[in-house]
């Protein structure tokens, strides 16, 4: 019985895993005017970030907000992010097929 509820609670970990690398994190609704619903922009002056590595995407967002990396219409977006926000950001756009 032990090994039942272990194994149906492990299946429900993984499956809410899965889950939440593809689904879009709240923020994501900011940055979808600029780089699309899944990080593919149309528009050649707003990067892709579908499919980038995730660590990368992550220092991107977090040197923009501490402002080592400067670009005056990115950063604002990224000023209010949070450390933990930024990782949900970096593993969803990571997690989409570029296109
Ligand atoms: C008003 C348009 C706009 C919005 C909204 C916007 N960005 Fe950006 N973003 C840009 C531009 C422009 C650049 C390129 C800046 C540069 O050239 O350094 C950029 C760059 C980036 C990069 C670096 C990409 C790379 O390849 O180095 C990341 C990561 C990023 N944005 C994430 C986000 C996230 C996450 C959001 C939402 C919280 C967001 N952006 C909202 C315009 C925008």
């Amino acid at each position: 019985m032990k090994k039942i509820i272990l194994a149906a609670a492990a299946t429900t970990l993984l499956a809410s895993t899965a889950m939440s690398a593809h689904a879009a994190p709240a923020k994501a609704a900011t940055c979808v005017g600029c780089h699309g619903a899944d990080g593919n922009s149309m528009v050649p002056n707003f990067p892709k970030l579908a499919g980038q590595h995730a660590s990368y995407l992550e220092k991107q967002l977090k040197d923009f907000r501490d402002g080592f990396r400067k670009d005056a219409t990115m950063a604002p977006f990224a000023k209010s992010l949070t450390d933990d926000e930024i990782k949900e950001l970096a593993a969803f756009y990571a997690s989409q097929p570029a296109k």
